[in-house]
């Protein structure tokens, strides 16, 4: 039994210690927001936030997440108060087929957490391990400055 934060509830997952996170979120927490792509950490569908960090969850154990907190897209923000993230993605349409954004949402909500005013150079470099297939990089660009300003009135 693995006992961790999740999207800020107390939770315990009856899973096997070496089950990858993105599992034990998906089939075991129910919650798939969080994407599977390439299970190597190659290409951050699968992306949440480990204690506040942007991790990859398809290569960490649930093991180590052992009384940790942990949010997926689905804890980043509430239909009433969304994340300035996802109120900037809406804003500028930034998803096409969508399977990339949950993990784009999570690096870039993390990028801003610790960076309120990133420049381009921040950005390519925070969201470098995100790919999206369908090339939204500009609007997620785009989209990532218009959520610092959002931040900025709204933190
Ligand atoms: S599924 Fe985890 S990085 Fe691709
Ligand atoms: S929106 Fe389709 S892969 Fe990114």
């Amino acid at each position: 039994m693995i006992r961790l934060t999740l999207n800020g509830q107390p939770t315990e997952l009856d899973v096997a210690a070496d089950t990858p996170l993105l599992w034990a979120i998906r089939e075991t927490a129910g919650l798939t927001g969080t994407k599977f792509g390439c299970g190597m950490a190659l290409c951050g569908a699968c992306t949440v936030h480990l204690d506040g960090q942007a991790v990859r969850s398809c290569v960490t154990p649930v093991s180590s997440v052992e009384g940790k907190s942990v949010t997926t897209i689905e804890g980043l923000g509430t239909p009433a108060q969304p994340h300035p993230c996802q109120r900037a993605w809406v804003e500028l349409n930034v998803p096409q087929c969508g399977y990339c954004q949950s993990g784009q949402l999570m690096s870039a909500s993390a990028l801003l957490a610790t960076n309120a005013q990133p420049t381009d150079d921040d950005i390519t470099s925070a969201m470098s391990g995100n790919l999206c297939r369908c090339g939204t990089y500009p609007r997620i660009r785009a989209a990532i400055h218009r959520a610092a300003e959002l931040k900025k009135v709204t933190p």
